[in-house]
């Protein structure tokens, strides 16, 4: 159970994320993509920088996420652009309580861009 007022909620169990899978969830007003590479797990904001277009419509392989609209591509490890240069995916927390469920704290936004250091990917069991 996420402790009280630690921001984390609950999305879905590790077992239902496997390797090179990646899924949406909504999160209040904004969507988030889970995707697991390497038994590691990512959050990241589901909106491409590019366009908003859903992320989760694209394509993950090899590590790679391909948006499915202009096919910009990101490292999924670390969500930096790989072509174009220049952009990243907002990096969301994320956990896996005791019981394995997979949990998501959202981080703040601001217009630069810039945000808070992210902690270390979950690793699943
Ligand atoms: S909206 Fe994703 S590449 Fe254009």
């Amino acid at each position: 159970m996420p402790e009280p007022g630690d921001g984390f909620v609950d999305l879905v169990d590790t077992d239902s994320l496997w390797d090179g899978e990646m899924e949406a969830f909504d999160v209040g007003a904004d969507e988030v993509l889970l995707l697991r590479v390497d038994g590691e797990i990512r959050a990241y904001d589901g909106a491409c920088p590019h366009q908003s277009i859903s992320l989760v419509d694209g394509e993950l392989a090899g590590g790679v996420l391909t948006c499915s609209a202009h096919e910009w591509q990101f490292d999924a490890r670390t969500g930096e652009s790989i072509n174009p240069r220049g952009s990243r995916l907002t990096r969301h927390d994320v956990r896996i309580d005791e019981s394995g469920v997979i949990q998501v704290r959202l981080c703040s936004r601001t217009r630069s861009g810039a945000q808070p250091a992210p902690t270390e990917p979950a690793q699943a069991r």
